[in-house]
């Protein structure tokens, strides 16, 4: 069985997922590691990225609007939610981008930290709208990532890979 792993990550967060992926599948072969690239040929496809308007990032989209016929899994983080409502609705973006003659063989996301410039913009709308709920959840928000991906997570993305490793 060959095996993908092909994933976008800016600060790396993503990255510790697909790792913790190719450690849990070290007894596949494992013909690909790395930001998405033409012509790379497996039978089951790891897909991640980080999360961005909603969605995995246009590179990610792109390549997987190019697979025909495979096998798919898909893991990303994202620094707003850290529930699985929130994650089903990045999970239907994504799917979008995946033709109807692959079969999706499951899903894994957790929360990931956030660079400060993120918090700087939201306390500064606390300061401009101080009775503003949404902004200071926001900001809860951001302090609750900040120790994500963490240990919990990476257990549960090796629980993700047995409760789907019948697929394939
Ligand atoms: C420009 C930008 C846009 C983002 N958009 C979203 C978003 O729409 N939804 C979300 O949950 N997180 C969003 N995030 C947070 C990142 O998806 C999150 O921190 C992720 O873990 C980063 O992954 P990486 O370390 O693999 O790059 C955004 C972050 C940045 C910098």
């Amino acid at each position: 069985m060959k095996v993908a792993i092909i994933y976008k990550s800016i600060t790396g967060n993503t990255k510790l997922i697909a790792e913790e992926i190719k450690k849990e599948l070290s007894s596949e072969e494992i013909v690909y590691f790395d930001e998405p690239k033409e012509a790379v040929e497996a039978d089951v496809y790891f897909v991640g990225s980080w999360t961005d308007k909603g969605s995995c990032t246009p590179k990610i989209q792109n390549f997987l609007k190019s697979l025909a016929n495979k096998k798919i899994a898909i893991f990303g983080t994202a620094g707003f939610g850290g529930s699985k409502e929130y994650y089903d609705i990045i999970f239907n973006n994504v799917k979008k981008n995946i033709s109807e003659s692959n079969e999706i063989i499951g899903y894994f996301y957790c929360q990931g930290k956030m660079p400060i410039s993120i918090k700087e913009k939201y306390e500064n709308m606390v300061k401009e709208n101080p009775n503003n709920i949404k902004f200071k959840s926001i900001i809860d928000n951001f302090d609750n990532a900040l120790n994500h991906p963490n240990e919990k997570d990476l257990r549960n993305v090796k629980d993700w890979i047995s409760s789907i490793r019948d697929k394939f």
